[in-house]
């Protein structure tokens, strides 16, 4: 039986192992997916020991992302760009890791709207932690000319910019609303919003009417700042899809399937975070 799972500290209330579950049922596969509390002094030692405890391999979470990535021993590029790690697994006794969030938000992206891509329009990303440097990731590798950086720290930006190179551009917190109106996408990478706590404070109204607004936060499913851009007849895209699109990549690591993302189990999985 092929077995993985989900590690952080805390641990409780991640639905990975929702979502893993619901494949393993569907395919039939005889396989487990559990959640483990892993305390940060411990992380090296449980990455090492997977083989002996029976691990295909794991899922990653806060605040072992970055322990994750240094401890492995083959890094995919979206790791080295983000510098974290949320999916490892087990080839030729090496411990392989990668950062699906890429894949995830740009897979989900496209799934919703095919033509996201304005020609030479920019794209607009609040915030400047590892989510943020994962989506800036796909963009640049999906070709975009430039991608506008809005922190409220300059800092982080600044030194996202730094690394990433000279189509990105570090842009004024409070111009987020006013330099972003010909974004072909604007995406919220800040938990501004989680739990509907705070505001973003984005004023669409001068927006290009093809601009795709996006939010990473799926707690609750439309954020303040998905209802706003609705309100101004902006199409949208949650950020649970990219939640379930990350999950796949691991899923056939450790399973040898590919699964899909269908309604059912974003039906599911909206209904769990409903209930909560
Ligand atoms: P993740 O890895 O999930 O991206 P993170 O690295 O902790 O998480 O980054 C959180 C992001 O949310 C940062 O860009 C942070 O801004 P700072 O770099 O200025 O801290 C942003 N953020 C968190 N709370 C915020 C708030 N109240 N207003 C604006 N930005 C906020």
């Amino acid at each position: 039986m092929k077995r993985a799972c989900v590690i952080g500290w805390p641990i409780e209330h991640s639905r990975s192992p929702a979502i893993h579950g619901y494949w393993l049922a569907h395919y039939g596969i005889e396989g487990s997916y559990t959640k483990r509390a892993v305390p940060v002094d411990k992380i090296e030692t449980f990455l090492r020991a997977l083989d002996a405890e029976g691990l295909a391999g794991c899922n990653v979470t806060i605040p072992h992302k970055e322990a994750a990535f240094r401890t492995a021993d083959v890094r995919d590029p979206s790791a080295v760009a983000v510098g974290a790690a949320n999916t490892l697994w087990l080839e030729k006794g090496q411990l392989c890791a990668a950062n699906t969030d890429t894949y995830g938000y740009m897979t989900y992206l496209a799934s919703k709207v095919e033509d996201w891509s304005r020609r030479d329009a920019p794209v607009a990303i609040l915030g400047a932690g590892g989510a943020a440097r994962a989506i800036a990731y796909g963009f640049l590798e999906a070709g975009v000319s430039e991608i506008r950086i809005f922190n409220r720290s300059a800092e982080r930006a600044e030194a996202m910019a730094q690394d990433f190179g000279p189509r990105l551009r570090v842009m004024q917190w409070d111009q987020r609303s006013r330099a972003s109106t010909e974004a072909s996408v604007l995406v919220n990478t800040t938990s501004v919003g989680l739990k509907g706590v705070g505001s973003l404070e984005m004023d669409f109204a001068d927006f290009h009417p093809d601009c795709i607004v996006s939010d990473i936060v799926y707690v609750p499913l439309e954020t303040p700042l998905i209802r706003e851009a609705r309100r101004h007849g902006l199409r949208t895209v949650d950020g649970l899809g990219m939640l379930l699109h990350q999950a796949v990549p691991g899923f056939e690591k450790w399973f040898g399937v590919r699964p899909e993302v269908t309604d059912e189990l974003y039906e599911k999985i909206a209904a769990d975070i409903e209930a909560a």
